[in-house]
Parts: structure tokens; sequence; C-alpha cells
């Protein structure tokens, strides 16, 4: 059996005003008829595959709770992070609770902020991977690049895909968020895949790759799960041992130095949903780039995203290019589409006004 791991703790700050600090954007419905983190649960189950641990803030209990059983689910544990410290302690608290009950469990970590519109495929992949993680590698999904991305980490292969059939391979070196000219570079050079941010490994494999490359962390997030407490079937990370954790995530701590990681190429479609900009390539743009959402309207634009969330307040946009206009009851966000990033600025500017 195969046990996923959903994170679900992000506050998707780049993706406001749709998604908000109470709300953000995994239990949004941003594309499609279910959230993000419904059709991550949703894709993650059926045959071969154990109830899903979930790793959350305090915030969104109830709205895991809901969400899975929307669709039918209820997660084996849900584990409460004290506060937010990045992804490599929230996976390797999951690893340490599955450990405990079986070491050699194959736990599959997923985000809940991707698009795999193929589920049965991917489904198929992490299968194929899976005696490669029984045999102690930490295995990561290689996605083809179509751009010199700098948000995304890269995969060194040590031989040609191929056909790009999901076999599993050694990999040569594994590098988080190149510089441009080094993403440049690696695209150019045809030997590298993005890294999809879900990785197929044994419980007792990872903890051991924190004992070698990350042994502080390894003893805090131990002591915070040894003195977890339960409440209402959520499981309380204790507070006094999380404060003290380096805020980092698992590709920094631990893969970038791991020597026991293996890639196994996914030729489907998979996207991050980032930023607008990935929303916007996601929706599918017609001839002219344009993308509308909801009560909106475009009059000669182009690569444009218009997206009004509420029905009784329409949008228009006229002779916009490359452009973003989010438009939400009590916010509204505009923006070149190039500075989509920034949008996260924004949230910490209106922070800091109150
Ligand atoms: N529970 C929990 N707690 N989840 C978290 C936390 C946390 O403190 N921080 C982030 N997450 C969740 C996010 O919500 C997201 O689903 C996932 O962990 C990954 O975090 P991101 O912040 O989105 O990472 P990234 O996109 O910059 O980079 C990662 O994913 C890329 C592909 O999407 C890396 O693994 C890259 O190497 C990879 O290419
Ligand atoms: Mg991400």
């Amino acid at each position: 059996l195969i046990h996923p791991l959903l994170l679900c703790g992000g506050s998707g700050t780049r993706l406001w005003p749709l998604s908000r600090k109470s709300f953000p954007k995994q239990f949004t419905q941003l594309i499609g008829d279910e959230s993000l983190f419904q059709a991550s649960a949703r894709r993650l189950s059926g045959p071969g595959f154990a109830p899903p641990l979930v790793v959350t803030a305090s915030d969104f209990r109830f709205i895991v709770t809901e969400q899975l059983a929307g669709i039918e689910t209820a997660a084996a544990a849900t584990l409460i992070e004290p506060e937010g410290r990045n992804t490599a302690p929230a996976i390797l608290a999951g690893a340490l609770v599955l450990a405990a009950e079986d070491p050699a469990a194959l736990m599959l970590v997923a985000p809940s902020d991707h698009v795999i519109p193929d589920a049965a495929r991917f489904r198929e992949a992490v299968q194929a991977a899976a005696p490669e993680a029984r045999s102690g590698r930490l295995v990561t999904f290689g996605i083809r690049p179509d751009r010199a991305e700098t948000g995304y980490g890269w995969l060194e292969l040590s031989r040609d895909p191929g056909d790009f059939a999901p076999e599993a391979q050694p990999l040569q070196a594994f590098v988080e968020k190149p510089d441009a000219a080094t993403a440049q570079a690696m695209l150019d050079g045809g030997r590298h895949l993005w890294n999809a941010g879900i990785f197929l490994l044994r419980a007792d494999a990872l903890i051991a790759a924190f004992e070698t490359h990350a042994p502080a962390m390894l003893a805090g997030v131990r002591d915070a799960v040894a003195r977890a407490t339960r409440d209402l079937g959520f499981t309380r990370l204790a507070p006094d041992a999380w404060a003290g954790l380096d805020d980092i995530s698992i590709d920094y701590a631990v893969m970038e130095k791991a020597d026991s990681l293996s890639v196994v190429p996914y030729a489907g479609a998979w996207s991050d949903l980032g930023g607008w900009d990935a929303v916007w390539r996601e929706q599918g743009p017609d001839d002219h780039g344009v993308v509308t959402t909801g009560p909106a309207t475009a009059i000669d634009c182009e690569g444009t995203l218009l997206r009004a969330e509420h029905e009784g307040q329409a949008l228009v946009g006229i002779g916009l290019r490359d452009m973003i206009a989010v438009a939400m009851p009590d916010a509204v966000l505009v923006a070149p589409r190039d500075r989509a990033q920034d949008v996260k600025k924004a949230v910490a500017a209106l922070k800091a006004k109150g």
C-alpha cells in the first residue's frame, strides 16, 4: 500500500485576492468543480492507496475534514503544525508518524496545488516507481521542461529518458530554484527535467536522510511528534518543539544533498498553480491569448486573464495587453502578467497597512 501525505498548509499568497489567509488557494475551486485539495486527494485514492495523511495548519483543519467528506474520504490522521515551517518538518512529521506503525511504509508526498488532469496515468507512474522506492531510494518525478523556470527544482538525468516511459533511473543532481542563466543552460542542454515536487519514498529512508543531512531538525520534529496531543481527532504537534525548527523546504534540507535519489519521468500534463500567470496558461487562452472567468468581458484584449468571482459584478477589459485582472466583491487585483509573481508583495503591503 502507498500512503499519500497531502501537504496543504501553504498560504497561497500569490493567488490573492481569490486565495485568502483563512481560505487559501488549495481549498478554492480555481479550476474545475472540485478544489485543488479534493482533486489531489481523489487522484491518490483507490486500489493500492491507503487513506491519506494530511499535514496542515490549525485554521484549516475543519476545511480539510469537510472537503474530504465531500469526496467520501476520511484522513488516516490529520497533523496540525503549530506554525508554518515550510515543507521539510511537515514531511518529516508525516514520515515519523507512519514509521511508528511500519518503518518501511511507502509514503507519497503530494502538494495540493497541482493540476494533473490524467489521474489514471499519474497513478501508473506512481506504481511504476514503487519498486525503486521500496529498495530504499528517494524517488522524484520528472516533468519535461518547456521554459527556463526559476521557481522549480531541476533534476539532472543520468541517461536519456527516450520515449519518456515511466522507468526509474538514478539522479545525477538536484538543483533547487536555479538562477535564470543556469535554468536556461539546463533547458538548452536537454539533460534536465523539472522536479514535480512529488516524492515516493520509504518512511525510514527519509528519516535516515534527515539523520545525515539535518540531524537537528530530526531531533526537533521527533520531539514534536512524541509530545503531540490529540484534539477532536486531530494530532497537534508540540508547539514548543516546533518553534525551534528551521523554516526550510525539503528540497534544500534533503533533496539537494542526498545521494540516493532516483527519478521517474512523467509525460502527462502537470502544472503547479503557483501564480495567476500559471492559471492563465492552464486555463487555455483562446486565439488572442485571452481567458475570461465569471461575468467578465474582454474587448480587443490580448494575452490577458479577466476573472470575476461575483455573479452580480461585471468586469470589462478594453484594449488590454498581457494583463491580469481579478475582481472579488471586496478586493480587485490589476497587474501586468509578467509581474504575477509579485502579488505576494500586495499581500505583504496590505498586511503592513493593517
Ligand atoms: N503543511 C504544509 N506546511 N504545507 C506547506 C508548507 C508548510 O509550512 N509550506 C508549503 N507547503 C505546501 C504548499 O502548499 C505546496 O502544496 C507544497 O507544500 C509545495 O510548496 P511550494 O511553496 O508551492 O513549493 P514550490 O512550488 O516553491 O517548490 C516545490 O515544488 C516545485 C514544483 O511545484 C519544490 O519541490 C520544487 O523543487 C518543485 O519544482
Ligand atoms: Mg508550488
